[in-house]
């Protein structure tokens, strides 16, 4: 059993150049999958909204299911450092609604972590929230929950200017207190500039390969994601043409009756058949 990771061992970590391998994860069977992989850390996303519930984006996915999805993951992988990712309209109302649900991650599901997205203008609601003790990672470039303001889901700081915003936005996440920062959908010249400023972990979605570790979504990486495919992910297996292949294959089964098989069947206790046979008969 390997030891659960800390966030000391994060900025080891970035301190010893060891990348962070970081997935997302949202039931039981596949948290249990990551911690024998050796994953260092599972993000409980809202993606999940996409990915397990069949929504167009995350905007309609609620604190009650994150909350349900993240004490499955803990459950799977009680050894691995576990972050709760907060739903929209979870912590924009009031800084004091943001703080009571970060603490729910902690308290009802026992995540190590929460993440939150936005930069500059989300800086109070993360000082107010580390001030409360929890870890935070804050989230920046592509962030899914306001992509309509961002114009749809498109990479983020390709320009000189919008680079600079997206440093700024790492800036403040740093000096508001956060942990660890996540950036997705940027040019690797703007990731690798942002890891190497700040000293704080810096994971990458999307984000090359010049930060502190990389992050990507289960679904995607197993191939079960249908909908679509974004350039950075990098597909690890085809689970979803293993499991239409095997489901197709008890279809036949059962129809032509070669399912179930002597060796599936539950043996009556001995001499009970006969016993069984003579009660009918009666
Ligand atoms: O919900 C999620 O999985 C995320 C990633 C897209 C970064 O926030």
């Amino acid at each position: 059993m390997t030891k659960k990771k800390s966030l000391f061992d994060f900025y080891l970590m970035k301190k010893e150049a060891k990348k962070i391998a970081f997935l997302t994860s949202y039931d039981f069977p596949t948290a249990q999958f990551a911690e024998a992989a050796g994953l260092d850390m599972l993000l409980v996303g809202d993606s999940l909204g996409m990915c397990v519930y069949g929504y167009e984006g995350t905007v309609p996915v609620t604190m009650e299911q994150m909350i349900y999805h993240s004490q499955a993951v803990r459950h799977g992988a009680p050894n691995t450092f576990v972050i709760g990712d907060m739903p929209f309209m979870s912590y924009q109302i009031s800084t004091e609604k943001a703080v009571e649900n970060a603490g729910r991650f902690l308290k009802e599901a026992g995540c190590d972590a929460i993440k939150l997205e936005g930069g500059v203008r989300i800086a109070s609601t993360i000082k107010a929230i580390v001030e409360a003790g929890i870890v935070v990672m804050g989230h920046i470039g592509l962030t899914p929950q306001s992509s309509g303001q961002l114009g749809g889901h498109k990479a983020q700081g390709r320009t000189a200017e919008a680079a600079r915003l997206v440093i700024d936005d790492a800036l403040a996440v740093q000096a508001a207190g956060a942990h660890m920062i996540l950036l997705e959908a940027v040019p690797p010249e703007v990731s690798s500039t942002i890891a190497s400023m700040l000293t704080i972990p810096v994971l990458s979605i999307g984000a090359g390969p010049g930060c502190d570790g990389q992050l990507l979504i289960v679904s995607d990486l197993i191939g079960q994601f249908q909908a679509f495919t974004p350039k950075f992910v990098k597909r690890y297996c085809d689970v979803a043409g293993i499991v239409t292949e095997a489901m197709k294959n008890y279809c036949d089964d059962v129809r032509k009756g070669a399912f179930p098989e002597d060796v599936h069947c539950y043996k009556m206790i001995e001499g009970e058949a006969d016993k069984l046979r003579e009660m009918l008969k009666k």
